[in-house]
């Protein structure tokens, strides 16, 4: 109602009797009765208390990972914050300029391959001031890419293939395949991403991946097969939201 209105829903509450322009509201509940995600409608979602644009061409951003943001502000307390900052499927461009608001000297890329999600994070990082500090390009992985990053943050699409259509049609029917496949078993972007990791990262380097509810024990045996120690971090609700992996010395 404060969207039909163009108010803050704090000066809605201020004055409940101000009349709704009835034109807009009924197309916007038609949209939210037809399980349209809220954050769609409006256009917008915060994330890390900014202000981010969203489309259907991504993920709409989640709580959840702001868990990453968290484990990467807590490894670089007390050293040198990273200077160079890679995010994987960057979607919205969330993590990325989260990341870049927490350190603010530090550069960084953000890769996807959907072409509108490229589009739309580079319009985030424009709204948000960060353009000078934040490059988008849309690609597959990091195949394009050499290192070295300071610290590589990834949410890639973790949903077995089978499990999409059962889930809320809010998320089933309204954000892209490409954001929640994960192949047959829901790990096939960590058996592409980690591999290229070693790469990437400077000597100090850390990545700091999302992991699905249930996931982390074997994401975190996949990380170990490609010689990183991993360490969790839960989110609000206590899952493992994030693993913090660290290369293994050999
Ligand atoms: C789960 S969404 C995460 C988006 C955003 N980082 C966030 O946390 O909200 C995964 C993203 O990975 C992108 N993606 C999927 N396959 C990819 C690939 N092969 N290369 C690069 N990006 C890919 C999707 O387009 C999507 O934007």
């Amino acid at each position: 109602m404060a969207h039909a209105l163009g108010i803050t829903t704090s000066a809605l509450q201020l004055d409940p009797t101000r009349p709704v322009d009835d034109t807009a509201l009924p197309a916007l509940v038609a949209r939210r009765a037809a399980h349209e995600p809220l954050a769609l409608i409006l256009g917008r979602r915060e994330f890390w208390t900014l202000d981010f644009a969203v489309s259907p061409a991504t993920l709409i951003p989640r709580p959840d990972s702001e868990t990453l943001i968290e484990a990467a502000r807590a490894i670089f307390t007390g050293r040198e914050p990273p200077r160079r900052v890679l995010d994987l499927g960057a979607g919205s461009g969330c993590l990325l300029l989260a990341a870049l608001s927490e350190f603010t000297t530090a550069f960084g890329l953000g890769v996807d391959r959907s072409f509108d999600a490229v589009a739309l994070a580079r319009r985030n990082a424009a709204v948000l001031g960060m353009a000078s500090r934040a490059a988008f390009l849309c690609a597959d992985w990091a195949a394009a890419l050499d290192g070295p990053f300071d610290l590589v943050l990834s949410n890639p699409p973790y949903v077995p293939t089978g499990q999409i259509d059962g889930l809320m049609p809010e998320v089933a029917r309204h954000e892209p395949r490409i954001a929640l496949d994960g192949g047959v078993d829901g790990y096939s972007a960590y058996c592409r991403l980690l591999p290229d990791l070693a790469r990437l990262l400077a000597p100090d380097g850390v990545a700091v991946l999302e992991v699905g509810a249930g996931q982390a024990s074997m994401v975190g045996r996949l990380a170990r097969g490609a010689a990183f120690a991993s360490e969790p971090h839960h989110d609000l609700s206590g899952i493992v939201r994030a693993l913090v992996l660290h290369p293994v010395p050999p």
